[in-house]
């Protein structure tokens, strides 16, 4: 039903893909997704250091699993060390299909997982990255825009001016990412020109994302402008949930902070959204799509809806959209 360039390099049944999400993209989610046809990605950093509690969690996904499972390899400068070498190792020994990058251009580990069999989608926030992507050997590249949750660059520009931009500008297949959430996004990213849509903020919404109960009811309730895009200024942008933090920090970016200044204020409660469901003082990535998440379905229950609604759409287009007949 579905056929493109994405789902034939990852052997996948639809072209949907669950970003890497750091610390709620686990094991569950993302074997629930390649068990619904998809592909999803867990996420070295949530790991950190502890590479054999990774390595667990990939054994796990593939204890409920046949389908792919993916490894986001996080690329952003960070302020602990991270063992980006380690991570590539483990991708290739633990014979991971496909590996996503994300932060700057991934040149120094193409080599190394090319050589270990593993393929790289590179994920970028503009089309000037997509070709680098493409030059330094990436086997497809995701493009995100201005709405997407966690990192969407410092350009402001959305997904629907990117990813025909991103098409254009690259013969890799792309992936549309940044402001998805049902099957009219997915269709309209294949119209786009897309050869996979990518969704993060609606997977967060579903039963097998790890997460406390609070923050998925926040997800459902929040709507469309209930985000705050922050840390522009020091060019590490990043899209969360507003609350009385974001404020302040957008205040203090208005009036040309420091990163000196910043951190002390960004640093405090990392992850207390997802483990406490508190939204209030801290900075939890979500994208502009949380406005069209309105329940937690399963993901196999998402998935059977996006690909339904998709194919409606393309029957109406088939409707509203042909060509004269000959005079
Ligand atoms: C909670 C959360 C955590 C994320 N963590 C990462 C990450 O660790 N690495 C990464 O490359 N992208 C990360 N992302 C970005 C997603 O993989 C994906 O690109 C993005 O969510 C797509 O936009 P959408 O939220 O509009 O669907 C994260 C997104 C969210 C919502």
């Amino acid at each position: 039903m579905f056929q493109t360039r994405i789902t034939e390099m990852f052997g996948i049944r639809y072209p949907i893909i669950c970003g890497g999400m750091f610390w709620v993209g686990r094991a569950e989610l993302v074997a629930a997704v390649a068990n619904a046809g998809g592909l999803g990605f867990m996420v070295g950093a949530t790991f950190g250091e502890n590479l054999d509690a990774l390595r667990a969690e990939i054994r796990k996904a593939r204890d409920l699993t046949d389908g792919p499972i993916g490894l986001n390899i996080n690329l952003f400068p960070a302020v602990r060390r991270q063992p980006i070498e380690e991570w590539v190792q483990i991708a290739v020994e633990e014979k991971i299909p496909v590996v996503e990058t994300s932060g700057r251009s991934p040149e120094g580990i193409v080599q190394a997982l090319h050589e270990g069999g593993v393929k790289i989608m590179h994920k970028v926030a503009g089309a000037r990255y997509a070709r680098t992507a493409e030059r330094v050997g990436c086997d497809a590249v995701c493009i995100v825009g201005y709405e997407c949750g966690g990192h969407p660059g410092l350009d402001m520009v959305t997904s629907l001016i990117l990813v025909p931009l991103c098409v254009d500008a690259v013969n890799i297949p792309v992936v549309a990412g940044g402001g998805f959430a049902d099957g009219r996004g997915l269709a309209a990213a294949l119209a786009l020109g897309a050869d996979a849509v990518l969704m993060g903020t609606r997977f967060m919404a579903t039963q097998e994302c790890r997460g406390h109960p609070a923050w998925k009811e926040y997800l459902v309730k929040a709507a469309e402008s209930d985000t705050a895009y922050v840390m522009r200024s020091i060019g590490n942008a990043l899209r969360v949930a507003k609350n009385a933090l974001t404020d302040k920090v957008l205040e203090m970016e208005a009036r040309g902070t420091t990163i000196e200044e910043l951190i002390p204020v960004i640093t405090g409660h990392p992850n207390a959204a997802f483990e406490e469901g508190q939204v209030e003082d801290t900075f939890a990535s979500v994208g502009q799509a949380v406005g069209l998440i309105h329940d937690v379905p399963t993901v196999k229950e998402l998935f059977e809806r996006i690909v339904e609604q998709a194919i409606q759409v393309r029957e109406r287009l088939d409707h509203t959209i042909s060509r004269p007949a000959p005079d």
